[in-house]
């Protein structure tokens, strides 16, 4: 039967595709598209979610075939170079300014990520939020990315085998973003970065280098949620990040 352009939508279909829309929308913003270019003639008004995956990203190598972020994001997304591959709903490959003072770099994607598409969205996302704003900065001024691009069954640490089959593309959004410094949000982060077993406890707030950019190891957030007493740690260690950075935290607010 052909298919009729014009019947309805049930309403539980309707409010799935509006959650998809918005979801979309704000991942493109959180990637700076701001515009959407007109739909084609005859082509549907709305997106399906399924067309909405597909059309996420033209990757395109610019005209010299340098490497770009939003080649990493398409690679990314069709990445099938680990078993984490087959439990994502969609790989995270991060996001933020393309030109930071600041990257940082967290685990990997949990259930919120997974399901959205972005890094550091849920619970340990929204604590990550108030660090950034404490520091005078927005998440639009700097990137989150993560280790790991596709979420681990059950929350798991990756392994050191994904980790490692992992890390060309950190290490390729790394050479594009150059940032002034990389945060290290816990053990995981500095594992992927740096060959040593030195737990975090005893790492955080120690200055280390990777490829010669300042990197500063402190606590995850998700374990701040589990510790508050570990805040103030973190605030110490984000202080001295602005500093080397040659900036002062804004007055906090009473
Ligand atoms: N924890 C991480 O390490 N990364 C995320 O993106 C979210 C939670
Ligand atoms: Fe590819 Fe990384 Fe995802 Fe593994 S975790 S499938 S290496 S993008």
């Amino acid at each position: 039967m052909p298919e009729q352009a014009d019947r309805e939508i049930p309403a539980t279909n309707l409010s799935r595709l509006v959650d998809s829309i918005s979801e979309y929308l704000k991942y493109q913003k959180e990637e700076g598209v701001y515009s959407i270019e007109s739909a084609a003639p005859n082509s549907p008004v709305v997106p399906t979610p399924s067309v909405t995956r597909a059309t996420v990203e033209t990757p395109m190598p610019d005209k010299a075939g340098a490497d770009t972020l939003q080649l990493i994001n398409a690679e990314v997304r069709a990445c099938k170079a680990c078993p984490l591959c087959e439990g994502r709903t969609r790989a995270v490959p991060g996001q933020g300014s393309s030109n930071p003072e600041i990257m940082f770099i967290g685990e990997g994607p949990g259930a919120d990520e997974d399901r959205q598409g972005l890094a550091f969205v849920g619970r340990a996302g929204q604590l990550l939020t108030r660090i950034i704003e404490a520091m005078g900065l927005t998440r639009e001024d700097v990137f989150i990315g993560n280790i790991v691009k596709c979420r681990p069954p059950e929350n798991r640490a990756p392994l050191p085998d994904e980790m490692e089959a992992c890390m060309p593309y950190l290490k390729r959004q790394i050479a594009l973003l150059k940032p002034k410094v990389i945060v290290c949000l816990g053990a995981t982060a500095v594992k992927g970065l740096f060959d040593v077993k030195t737990g975090i406890t005893k790492l955080r707030g120690t200055w280390m280098s990777f490829e010669d950019i300042d990197t500063m190891p402190t606590f995850h957030p998700a374990y701040l949620l589990r510790n508050a007493s570990g805040k103030k740690d973190v605030w110490e260690d984000m202080k001295a990040v602005l500093d080397r950075l040659g900036r002062e935290p804004p007055p906090r607010k009473k």
